[in-house]
């Protein structure tokens, strides 16, 4: 259950809180490039996330952002708070440093989430900064990677 890493879950009554993070563009989903990201809105994904939360007796909280600046905080205050991430950080995740470092903080399970198999795209795709930091990856299985990565986190949460 977690390996050697250290726990502080933070827990919003019975319910521990669990992070879905999103980087940029992720709000387009359903709009975005169907073909790859399929046709689920991120307001629908959003909803089936803490839908999944409730069933699996998590508090789960999704957000999104643009701003680079604005995930790294979101990251730090997790680190901070031992909080459990599931992160899609989209593009940033090939070339951001800055993302990679703050994933590197966390003490929580990371789980990083592609919709797309970033492996059968375009060679840019290929390295992500987050990946050495995570507890494990789900790519290339659309937006069911979220639930399995709930439901993973669910499983490795001390209650
Ligand atoms: C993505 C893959 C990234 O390469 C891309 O930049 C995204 C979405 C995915 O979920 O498949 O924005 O993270």
């Amino acid at each position: 259950m977690g390996g050697d890493r250290a726990y502080g879950w933070q827990v919003d009554g019975e319910r521990p809180i669990v992070l879905v993070l999103h980087g940029p563009s992720l709000n387009l989903l359903g709009d975005r490039e169907p073909e790859i990201y399929g046709s689920t809105t991120h307001a629908e994904l959003a909803e089936c996330c803490r839908a999944i939360g409730r069933e699996l007796g998590l508090d789960v909280e999704t957000r999104q952002t643009e701003h680079e600046g604005q995930m790294l905080a979101w990251l730090h205050d997790a680190a901070d708070d031992g909080t459990p991430v599931v992160l899609n950080a989209g593009a940033w995740t090939h070339y951001s440093i800055a993302i990679g470092d703050a994933c590197a903080q966390l003490t929580a399970p990371l789980v990083e989430v592609h919709i797309s198999n970033v492996h059968k795209r375009e060679p840019f795709r290929h390295h992500s900064y987050v990946s050495a930091h995570a507890s494990g990856l789900i790519v290339g299985l659309g937006v069911r990677g979220y639930e399995l990565a709930l439901r993973w986190i669910a499983g490795a949460t001390p209650r």
